[in-house]
């Protein structure tokens, strides 16, 4: 069996693949890692075929959904979850077949509805059921103590001692323990009685992950991240220095429009010299009145750098084929002690 573990800070990833057919899945995939799956794919010359997520994730960002588009493969998870975009959905004890190797779901409710493990070989991909010296939450959405008790007891801690454990999660830099290890140092498992389980696991206390409204509506919508929707505006846009257009203000270029797409007020607050404007939210209503020319070099600009990137975007879709953004933002022009002008422009 080909296998490779990726880890992304607490995230642990996994490559599996059969070594006669070169078939395989990346299990738990994360989206900042992207190019470094298919990089490793293509080192170990294997193919992907299957994009498996153990669970909805609340505290990372899924790569399945978009690996899925960019290489037509299916996402696999088990058939309580609430993706839309899920092309194969499975239930318990059903195998996903990777030329000779076969990968069995166990589903094991209790981190999420959704949660199951992934038997191979001489190992069990565990998700955040079993972590190793823990356990998953049973505190964010569809998470339930009980079910996590009877998935850990009933199921899962019932299978070979000696397979190898890989979880979802560890924060401490290991990479793998075993059942029987778990049953007997996991400090999680040594409340064995229901009733203390649930106690222990609805007084845990736990902060938030950082950015789970985001990972939830994300993974669970496929739907796109704030950093991806950005990143894809700033791909499709060049951008422009601060310099660069200090010198071509200036200069009083006329070829070139500054368009300042914050609202009124910090509009009139300070603008770059001769700048007009047109609020982001207005833009594609106004473009008609206000930009008549579509040949016009037309720069964007912002307080942050971010929505004017987004309307350049905008601009390049609607046909303004020399919109470009500035590469920093207002703040950064008034740090930078650049010439500011205050109230409206003569029209
Ligand atoms: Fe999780």
């Amino acid at each position: 069996m080909l296998f490779e573990q990726i880890a992304t800070g607490g995230c642990q990833s996994y490559l599996v693949g059969c070594t006669d057919t070169f078939a395989a899945a990346l299990i738990d995939p994360e989206l900042s890692q992207l190019d470094h799956y298919l990089a490793l794919a293509a080192h170990h010359g294997v193919r992907l075929r299957y994009l498996i997520d153990t669970h909805t994730h609340a505290d990372h960002f899924s790569a399945t959904r978009e690996l899925a588009r960019q290489l037509g493969l299916p996402v696999v998870m088990h058939r309580a979850s609430p993706a839309p975009f899920v092309d194969m959905r499975i239930g318990d004890g059903e195998m996903v077949a990777l030329g000779k190797l076969r990968l069995q779901a166990l589903h094991t409710p209790g981190h999420t509805a959704d949660s199951m493990c992934l038997r191979v070989g001489d190992r069990v991909f565990t998700g955040d059921t079993l972590l190793i010296g823990g356990t998953g939450r049973t505190d964010l959405p569809s998470g339930d103590p009980r079910a996590l008790h009877d998935s850990l007891f009933n199921r899962l801690l019932k299978l070979d001692p000696a397979l190898l454990v890989y979880p979802a999660h560890d924060y401490k830099g290991r990479s793998h323990s075993t059942i029987g290890d778990e049953i007997a140092s996991n400090p999680r498992l040594q409340k064995r009685d229901v009733g203390e389980f649930v106690q222990m696991m609805d007084n845990l206390n736990l902060t938030m992950p950082t950015h789970i409204t985001e990972a939830l509506r994300t993974n669970m919508s496929g739907g796109k991240t704030v950093a991806r929707l950005l990143a894809e505006a700033g791909a499709s846009v060049p951008f422009m220095s601060l310099e660069e257009l200090k010198a071509r203000v200036e200069a009083a270029e006329d070829d070139l429009i500054v368009l300042d797409v914050r609202e009124r007020d910090a509009y009139e607050a300070g603008h770059i010299p001769g700048a007009r404007l047109l609020p982001r939210g207005q833009l594609e209503l106004r473009v008609n009145q206000d930009l008549p020319d579509p040949t016009r070099r037309i720069l964007t600009c912002c307080e942050l750098g971010y929505i004017s990137t987004l309307a350049a975007a905008t601009l390049r879709s609607m046909g303004f084929m020399r919109a470009v953004a500035l590469d920093g933002g207002m703040k950064a022009w008034r740090e930078g002690g650049y010439a500011l002008k205050a109230g409206r422009e003569p029209s």
